[in-house]
């Protein structure tokens, strides 16, 4: 898509921001005490985080927070989602209110918006806390009720100055990377705990939301998810099988039952799930209305039931995810044709690239440039077929803490120096900076230095 020969121009009040996650950037402060999250004690587990690494520091944004915001500002960025850790604000989960953390979360959306920037937090990025896992975390029905507790705290607390909440973080990788596959914390390898966790992860965001609309009225209210399209290798039957199963597990489990109040049911039956932890009216619950989606996309998957690995010599970032822009834009036009969704936002998309072009003091992050390009321009794309789209946040603000691969994979259009914790624009910052105050995206991603 980066031969598109003309600038395009994005629609009037379409937005573009960053997006970071607490546990990614905070790091600890002596003066906010806390309680510890599941990726505390799972960062403490030897073997569990790539390069050994932890989130104690990262990029100590808990004390570098005015820093950072006036570097949002210094880059045109008009939105900011964010994450609460649940952690330092009721470090048991439930009970009683930390006033320092709470007050940290204030002064952070007062200093957005003194500086002209939309706050857009999501309740929960991961950081459960270990309390509640100490008593089965998302896999006990409780731990819904508390999230929608904690959800009514914020809103209590917050509400008049945030104008959109988004309750969960990409439930899917919680469930399944933190209780399937066991890549994430808290790191158990369940099929039915993941789908125990999966409900529940469900209910909690539908029950949140009916606190959310209690406590702020006013605000738009919606959650994250991530989809990874996917598609069949080949014609194959057992290919298209594949991809099915993998479509319906990854791509409708969340977003079906929030739209249409069932789980798919084609899937369902393909996992031979008993739905037992399923009660009378949960499902409506979680199809409470939502004012908007929040979409992270990064990449697609091409499937193969023979197992080749698919597809070969594509280009590829750090991740080894493909870099596949087209994938975006179906994926919206299909979730609009699908769910009928009233706004969609892109709140994460990026790439973790080398960054191993340092000349004159600069990342000259090219790669990164020409990912970003050619997802804004599948996302106009989305725009002409009609698709409600309304902003576009990068994935991320600053290099961070990428979870189980610790501090090696790079995602920021702004770098921090690993020792210093300084932070520097890289190329891709400056390049977003003109899209972000002319609403144009050029023809091509270029270096703007
Ligand atoms: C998403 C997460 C985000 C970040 C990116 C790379 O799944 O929401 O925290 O790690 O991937």
């Amino acid at each position: 898509m980066a031969n598109i020969e003309t600038p395009r121009r994005f629609p009037d009040g379409f937005f573009f921001g960053s997006a970071t996650s607490s546990f990614q950037i905070e790091g600890r402060s002596n003066d906010i005490p806390q309680g510890d999250s599941i990726w505390d004690t799972f960062c403490a587990e030897p073997g569990r985080i790539e390069d050994g690494t932890h989130g104690l520091v990262a990029c100590d944004h808990v004390h570098r927070w005015r820093e950072d915001i006036e570097l949002m500002a210094s880059l045109g960025l008009s939105t900011y989602r964010f994450s609460i850790s649940w952690p330092k604000v009721i470090p048991d989960g439930t009970g009683t209110v930390n006033e320092p953390g709470m007050a940290f979360y204030e002064a952070i959306v007062d200093g957005l918006l003194d500086a002209g920037i939309t706050p857009m937090p999501t309740l929960y990025h991961w950081d459960l806390p270990q309390a509640l896992q100490d008593r089965g975390g998302w896999t006990n029905r409780d731990t819904a009720e508390a999230f929608a507790n904690y959800a009514r705290v914020m809103a209590e607390r917050l509400g008049e100055r945030i104008p959109t909440w988004m309750t969960l973080n990409e439930p899917y990788v919680s469930a399944v990377l933190g209780h399937v596959t066991g890549e994430h914390a808290p790191g158990t390898t369940n099929l039915e705990a993941g789908l125990a966790a999966a409900h529940h992860l469900l209910l909690g965001h539908g029950l949140a939301i009916a606190q959310l609309r209690e406590a702020a009225p006013h605000a738009e209210l919606g959650i994250v998810l991530n989809f990874t399209p996917a598609e069949p290798a080949t014609d194959a039957p057992a290919d298209v099988a594949l991809a099915d199963v993998r479509h319906g597990f990854d791509n409708e489990w969340y977003i079906h039952p929030i739209r249409r109040g069932e789980y798919p049911t084609a899937t369902v039956e393909a996992l031979g799930w008993d739905q037992s932890v399923v009660q009378d009216g949960d499902l409506d619950v979680i199809a409470a209305p939502i004012d908007v989606l929040g979409v992270n996309y990064y990449t697609r998957q091409v499937l193969s039931a023979v197992g080749q690995e698919l597809p070969f010599g594509t280009p590829r970032t750090e991740m080894d995810w493909e870099i596949h822009a087209p994938s975006l834009h179906r994926l919206l036009t299909w979730l609009n044709e699908e769910y009928g969704l009233p706004k969609i936002v892109i709140t994460e998309n990026g790439a973790a690239m080398p960054d191993n072009d340092r000349a004159d003091g600069r990342v000259h992050d090219q790669d990164r440039i020409d990912y970003l390009h050619d997802h804004l321009s599948a996302v106009l794309s989305a725009i002409d077929d009609g698709v409600p789209m309304a902003g576009y946040l990068a994935w991320s603000l600053m290099d961070n803490f990428e979870w189980a691969k610790g501090y090696a994979k790079r995602f920021g259009i702004v770098e921090v120096v690993p020792e210093t914790l300084e932070r520097i624009p890289k190329s891709s910052a400056l390049w977003f900076e003109q899209l972000a105050r002319t609403g144009v995206l050029p023809a091509s991603g270029s270096d703007p230095h």
